[in-house]
């Protein structure tokens, strides 16, 4: 893949005046026109409502580039990569304007999924949340044992992990970082102070959230005084996420996971409803993770890849690598686009491969430092034979279940993790000019998190939002006959994500051909599986394949996005015997890909990012 289709080099269309850094041109920029739409996200899937979409076609760099959620946190990343910062610092930069304009999907409150390429090598940072010494596996439970509505867990104190975004930047600052750690908060600083405007899709999100104007301090800071979410283009002022950020500058992670910051994270959650445990002793414990990446070979269009993703505890990067393992047995491989959509054959059996991958993610994968992988090692789920064999069951009508399989020599007797509802999250990408590389996704869980909103001062209006990531556990511990699920919840324990942060390299020199990943759930898998199959094996450029209408199933009903297939295409899939559910599939896709001449950037026509670079 040295070389993409030529139609990728198109001009830049998106040229918003919204697109000008407020740090650049003081508060007042005004946010870009755009349709608002707000649709009720279903419970079972999404992780963050529509809000709308805008014509995308990508960006068209030579020497390096960066790709965010947010005009405002890409430029963050963007003035790093100017001053000499390495793909690391530029992604700590816009990890925090994140927090900032994106307050619903990441923060300094969250966790998150680090991916870094050395040049030489791939490593991966661990920053996910930890379940505190006090929680319990009944913890998300009711009185009578039953698990308990997902908002009502979302907003108990329980919900809330041990948070680990900070500190595994700065560890990976350590080893990857070039410019100081504290230059680095500048401009999210900068925009703290001088307020930014709230963009459409903030507002249509603040606006619709049924739980945060409950939280007295986000009541105060997100809302006008009627209770209405303050309107696009609304200048907001955060001195007090300035001041925290001003802390973790000079004094590092410490400011965090101790004093008045911690101090006030424990209030926040031990208060009600439902206190959790978090303690003080939790967050100065805290630590990030070095992992070593989950890697693949894949093939595609007679070239080799070699496909490197996170490990346990994310379940993302062997679901995707089972699915595009399992489909190249089958009819599908070499199946091309059919007037730019994929076939409802195709659709089968990538359906079919996606239920198999579930049925295994919910019996095997969990914190690794809890349980053990079956046969030993991850990479038993990812074995071609394993995999041919599980391809198999593939037929021409959708199975009645998919059934877990057994990869050879394993003894397993967890149960399978019901289905449950699973939320989140932005992704960054970025490329620096000395082939340095990024790919980070980043995550408070649900929309807005706990609805728990942090701040050490009465005075200060603003501060930043706890995550709900311990409902990323099974809510149950065991099944009905007593057998415990893999994910079940344990103190110190990791959730299970799907989180897929994914870079892509010529399988024969190593070279770094992709970097990309997507916020949205359990859906985040079927996303990146669609940019990789878009870009790798329909010849698309990344923004064309992540323009693709999505499609995907958690292990049920095939969902295909509203408005993106033809009604032949659903009724050829119910004639297979599939249950076909069409509605919004909220993907923030953001990947950059090598190109002849330099870097080629998509970002999600369906959230507000871009790319921007040299
Ligand atoms: N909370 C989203 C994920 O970790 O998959």
């Amino acid at each position: 893949m040295s070389t993409f289709p030529a139609s990728i080099h198109l001009p830049l269309v998106f040229t918003s005046l919204y697109l000008l850094s407020a740090c650049a041109s003081g508060p007042t920029t005004p946010a870009p026109a755009m349709a608002l739409r707000y649709s009720v996200p279903d419970q079972a899937m999404q992780p963050e409502a529509a809000s709308g979409r805008s014509a995308q076609t990508g960006w068209a760099f030579t020497r390096q580039a960066v790709a965010a959620a947010n005009p405002l946190a890409t430029d963050a990343g963007h003035q790093v990569l100017r001053a000499g910062g390495s793909a690391l610092d530029a992604a700590i930069a816009v990890q925090m304007v994140l927090g900032l304009v994106e307050p619903q999907s990441s923060g300094i409150g969250g966790g998150a999924f680090l991916l870094h390429f050395d040049g030489q090598k791939v490593t991966a940072h661990d920053g996910r949340e930890t379940a505190p010494a006090g929680a319990r596996p009944d913890m998300l439970l009711n009185a009578q044992g039953q698990p308990l509505p997902f908002q009502e867990a979302v907003q108990s104190g329980h919900a809330v992990g041990v948070p680990g975004v900070v500190r595994m930047l700065e560890v990976a600052h350590r080893q990857h970082g070039r410019l100081p750690w504290s230059q680095l908060f500048g401009p999210a600083i900068a925009l703290a102070e001088q307020g930014f405007a709230v963009s459409p899709r903030l507002h249509s999100l603040l606006q619709a959230d049924p739980l945060l104007r409950q939280d007295p301090l986000a009541l105060r800071f997100f809302y006008q005084p009627d209770g209405q979410a303050w309107p696009v283009g609304h200048v907001l002022r955060n001195p007090e996420y300035a001041h925290v950020l001003r802390r973790i500058a000079e004094d590092g992670s410490r400011a965090l996971h101790e004093g008045p910051v911690a101090q006030a994270i424990v209030q926040r959650t031990q208060a009600p409803p439902r206190p959790g445990s978090l303690s003080l002793q939790d967050l100065r414990d805290y630590q990030p993770k070095v992992r070593e990446a989950l890697c693949f070979e894949h093939s595609a269009l007679q070239r080799h890849y070699r496909i490197c993703g996170f490990p346990p505890p994310s379940s993302g990067q062997i679901a995707v690598g089972q699915v595009l393992g399992m489909l190249k047995h089958t009819t599908a491989q070499g199946a091309e686009l059919v007037q730019g959509q994929p076939s409802a054959d195709w659709l089968h059996r990538y359906s079919e491969a996606s239920r198999l991958a579930f049925a295994d993610r919910a019996q095997y994968v969990a914190d690794p430092d809890f349980v053990a992988a079956p046969a030993g090692h991850w990479h038993s789920l990812l074995a071609p034979d394993y995999l041919r064999q599980r391809s198999q069951l593939i037929g021409p009508r959708a199975m009645a279940s998919a059934p877990a399989g057994q990869p050879a020599g394993t003894r397993s007797s967890w149960a399978p993790m019901p289905a449950q509802t699973e939320y989140g999250t932005s992704h960054i990408s970025v490329v620096d000019a000395r082939g340095r590389a990024v790919a980070m996704t980043t995550t408070i869980e649900a929309a807005f998190g706990a609805r728990r909103m942090v701040s050490t001062s009465a005075s200060r209006a603003g501060g930043f939002l706890l995550n709900n990531e311990m409902t990323d556990f099974s809510f149950a511990p065991a099944d009905a006959q007593g057998r415990p699920i893999a994910n079940r919840v344990e103190p110190g324990k990791r959730p299970r994500s799907s989180m897929s942060p994914t870079l892509v390299f010529d399988a024969a020199t190593g070279q770094l051909l992709m970097s990309g990943g997507s916020p949205g759930g359990a859906l985040i898998i079927h996303y990146t599986a669609k940019w990789l199959t878009g870009t790798l094996h329909w010849g698309l450029n990344a923004q064309q394949a992540i323009n693709l209408p999505n499609f995907g199933t958690l292990g049920g009903p095939v969902v295909l996005e509203t408005q993106g297939f033809d009604k032949a295409t659903v009724d050829a899939l119910t004639a297979r015997g599939h249950t076909v559910r069409e509605t919004d599939m909220t993907s923030g896709l953001q990947a950059i890909e090598r190109t002849p001449s330099g870097w080629f950037g998509g970002a999600d026509p369906r959230r507000e990012g871009v790319v921007m670079g040299d």
